[in-house]
């Protein structure tokens, strides 16, 4: 199959033109002006005209959760139905967690992970590895992760008793990627403490899920981001903070790369464009309930001047959904029990477009590169994916960025009963999404194949070395 698209503008990280693009078979063959005229173009199977549009590289989410196991509940969308809506809103590759058990290994995990996404994804995936027990059997098996294309870890200052970990683990795991060549990943919260205050919280009596965002300091966070950084200091390894979503934890990442080090983070578009206000209105507040939880709408000036400034490099979206009818009110009663996580995968580009660049925050070409460059390098995936390159998949994006829409739980493809955005409209979106040269989309039909996505194998974080 070869697939010429014309008149586009190519819009890449590091600057924009007008070009056709050239697809044979899976990937990008030529890029080029006026190659429609050129010898050899009648043998093409399509020309999509893309006047007017921008061809951007594929969105890539290295934040998952589908089907996590949380709160006494799974994350509802499946690798099927998630990966799909993750096309529907020009996402060509996610990266997920896999999830080791307690007490089980990594290979156990990495396994059960490898088995919901095979034969079901309908673009590309990866694996990092949630790791819930440090131990020589486990640290052992980082290394042949590493060597299996998982080369990342995340692991948790936050929930004490189910993923949480203590400094020296934390600081053994560290040491282990020193020697192995990968990033461990930290979600950063202080949850000890956390669990002091929501305790407090819950006995003075608030019970609704206000008292999850009151109860989660940003200082905890603030505290922790430091924290873990120092240790990977002492380590010296990089290390990649995640969902990160308060002033006071980006003013740690800030102070560290101001000093030179290694440290990276994300945030994601909840952070950007949701607050502490959403967890009000009573037990409809839970919607909203994630960790590190919305903030105050002061924070977003910040995170937005860390995105410009890459302070944050990355806009992933902790894509964790729960119904809200049959899930999230298991917390009926105590913000505690609500499960954690959002819906969002489906969004993130629109609305960082919308947000981001026609609200006149950032540059189209940051807008590439937060959503799909920088995630590509830091993650191993860079120049296969996140680039229009010859050489490069064929995961394309034709996006009219004119278009608008309106988000709603009624239109949208994640499985999941509710949306964080509903009635929002953003400009911006996706007419053609390409995944290694198979249109999965078009013009708002799904003309994808479950199974077609593949487990990408991805190399080691020597981006994260050498920035
Ligand atoms: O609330 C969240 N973030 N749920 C997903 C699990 C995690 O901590 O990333
Ligand atoms: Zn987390
Ligand atoms: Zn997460």
């Amino acid at each position: 199959m070869r697939t010429l698209i014309t008149n586009g503008t190519i819009v890449t990280a590091d600057g924009s033109y007008t070009a056709d693009v050239l697809i044979d078979g899976e990937t990008i063959a030529a890029i080029g002006a006026g190659m429609a005229g050129m010898a050899g173009m009648n043998q093409v199977d399509e020309t999509i005209d893309a006047s007017g549009r921008y061809v951007i590289p594929g969105g890539i989410d290295v934040h998952t959760h589908m089907e996590l196991p949380f709160g006494g509940t799974f994350a509802k969308d499946t690798f099927e139905t998630g990966t799909r809506a993750a096309a529907f809103g020009g996402t060509t590759s996610i990266v997920d967690f896999a999830v080791q058990s307690r007490g089980a290994s990594l290979r156990a995990g990495l396994d059960a992970w490898h088995a919901k996404a095979e034969g079901n994804a309908v673009v590309d995936y990866g694996f990092h590895m949630i790791m819930s027990d440090v131990n020589d059997d486990t640290l052992a098996e980082m290394d042949q992760l590493v060597a299996e294309g998982v080369p990342d870890f995340k692991l948790f200052t936050a929930y004490p008793g189910v993923f949480f970990s203590d400094d020296g683990a934390i600081f053994r795991a560290m040491q282990r990627t020193a020697k192995n060549g990968g990033l461990i990943m930290m979600h950063a919260e202080n949850g000890l403490a956390i669990d002091v205050i929501a305790a407090d919280t819950v006995a003075a009596g608030t019970t609704d899920p206000i008292g999850h965002g009151l109860a989660r300091y940003s200082v905890l966070e603030g505290e922790a981001t430091n924290r873990v950084i120092r240790l990977a200091q002492a380590a010296k390894v990089p290390v990649y903070i995640v969902h990160l979503s308060a002033r006071e934890a980006l003013d740690a990442v800030r102070m560290a790369r101001d000093e030179g080090l290694p440290a990276f983070a994300e945030t994601c578009p909840q952070y950007l464009f949701l607050s502490l206000d959403d967890l009000g209105h009573g037990f409809e507040g839970a919607k909203f309930v994630c960790s590190p939880p919305l903030r105050t709408v002061d924070h977003q000036p910040e995170l937005w001047k860390g995105l410009v400034r890459d302070d944050l490099q990355v806009v992933s979206t902790d894509h964790c959904p729960f119904d809200f009818h049959g899930q999230k009110d298991l917390g009926k009663g105590d913000f505690r029990k609500v499960p954690n996580g959002l819906p969002g995968v489906e969004d993130r580009v629109d609305l960082l477009h919308d947000g981001g660049v026609v609200g006149g925050r950032i540059t189209k070409e940051r807008w590439v590169a937060i959503t799909s460059t920088a995630p590509a390098k830091l993650f191993g995936m860079y120049p296969r994916k996140g680039a229009v390159a010859v050489g490069s998949d064929a995961d394309l994006v034709i996006y009219d960025p004119n278009r608008k829409r309106t988000i709603s739980a009624a239109s949208h493809h994640m499985a999941v009963d509710y949306s964080c955005y509903e009635g929002r409209t953003v400009q911006g979106a996706s007419d053609i999404v390409m995944s290694r040269g198979s249109v999965v989309v078009r013009n708002g039909e799904f003309t994808g194949r479950k199974g077609h996505g593949q487990f990408i194998r991805r190399s080691l974080a020597d981006h994260a070395r050498m920035a």
